[in-house]
């Protein structure tokens, strides 16, 4: 049998989402590789409310003809913080206000809550899971609390969140899901002792495709092109006004943010270069509440180093992009 023939074990993902119009991405992307088996998706709090991500996910699903995977409700607010949301940019229901008079209704929800549903897949997959996460980290703060083994059954876990340099986009040093729940954040980057691989703000930045490239992307003749079409919209007129275009760190481009934490997490050899240092988050600045701190001097005296992701395939990235929405 030669060795294209012999079956491959398919990686078992498990996403955390707050479906907005980039997680919508990350889970296209997620359902159209091949070797992934997608155990489950949990809902968090972020861009719009739960209620809101919740149909938002349902809806992702269905265009891709996928609603038998479950979709689970997590945590409505954060740990500590109040609750903050990113309408403006991902618009008021999060899915670029493009509303479907068809959703599906939330009756497809599964009875089983977001966190205990974590652990469950985890503690029945061991070592087999790679946990995604792309929204705030309230869902996977409280599985940790809940059961603080859990991180030893993990495979891994690829986050899409938190900054190097300090570079903000929701406050002046804040990225958004390290912002929107930080007490959660901590409690991840501390507790999760799995090989961790962080996709920070700044590395999609500066990971950001041509704007020439989404003009091929969405012209594809599928439905799935023509859903994203339709939910992007409303984000790519808001990134490239001039209040957006401040917090981008390297300059004009689509930054599909969560999709660089699937992706990395779906293909061995996407991540082409990363640095190990131990992280933790700022909970009392003023300014700097919510950012990401690195401990280069070993001052923390952490055993645990997450791989900090700076640079990806990015022809590999694009054809997984196309791929999504094929
Ligand atoms: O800062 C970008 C992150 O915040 C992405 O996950 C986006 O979906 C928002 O949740
Ligand atoms: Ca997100």
């Amino acid at each position: 049998m030669s060795q294209d023939q012999i079956p491959r074990m398919k990686k078992k993902l498990i996403m955390d989402v707050d479906t907005g119009v980039d997680d919508a991405m990350a889970i296209m992307m997620a359902l159209a590789a091949p070797d992934v088996e997608l155990l489950g998706i949990t809902c968090c709090h972020g861009n719009t409310p739960l209620e809101n991500v919740l149909k938002n996910t349902l809806r992702v699903l269905k265009i891709c003809n996928r609603l038998d995977v479950p979709v689970y409700r997590g945590c409505a607010e954060p740990l500590v913080a109040h609750k903050r949301h990113a309408g403006d940019f991902h618009g008021k229901d999060g899915l670029g206000d493009v509303p479907d008079p068809d959703a599906p209704g939330l009756q497809l929800l599964q009875k089983e809550k977001a966190v205990e549903a974590i652990i469950k897949m985890v503690n029945d997959n061991p070592g087999e899971v790679s946990l995604v996460a792309t929204a705030p980290l309230t869902n996977l703060a409280m599985a940790v609390k809940l059961d603080p083994s859990l991180p030893e059954r993990l495979k891994a876990l690829y986050i899409m969140g938190g900054n190097t340099e300090s570079r903000g986009n929701t406050t002046v040093c804040g990225e958004f899901n390290f912002v929107a729940d930080s007490e959660a954040a901590y409690v991840v980057l501390d507790r999760y002792t799995c090989p961790t691989y962080i996709a920070t703000w700044e590395f999609s930045c500066r990971s950001s495709l041509p704007w020439s490239f989404v003009d091929t992307w969405l012209a594809q003749d599928t439905d799935k092109a023509r859903f994203m079409e339709r939910i992007s919209c409303h984000t790519r007129k808001m990134v490239q006004t001039e209040r957006y275009q401040k917090e981008l760190v390297s300059g004009p481009g689509f930054n599909s943010c969560d999709t660089y934490a699937v992706a990395a997490a779906i293909s061995d050899t996407l991540l082409t270069e990363s640095e190990q240092v131990a992280v933790t988050v700022e909970l009392g600045g003023t300014y700097t509440r919510g950012m990401m701190v690195l401990d280069y001097m070993e001052l923390l005296k952490k055993t645990h180093k997450a791989f900090i992701m700076k640079t990806v395939d990015l022809e590999k990235f694009k054809q997984m992009l196309m791929d999504a929405l094929k």
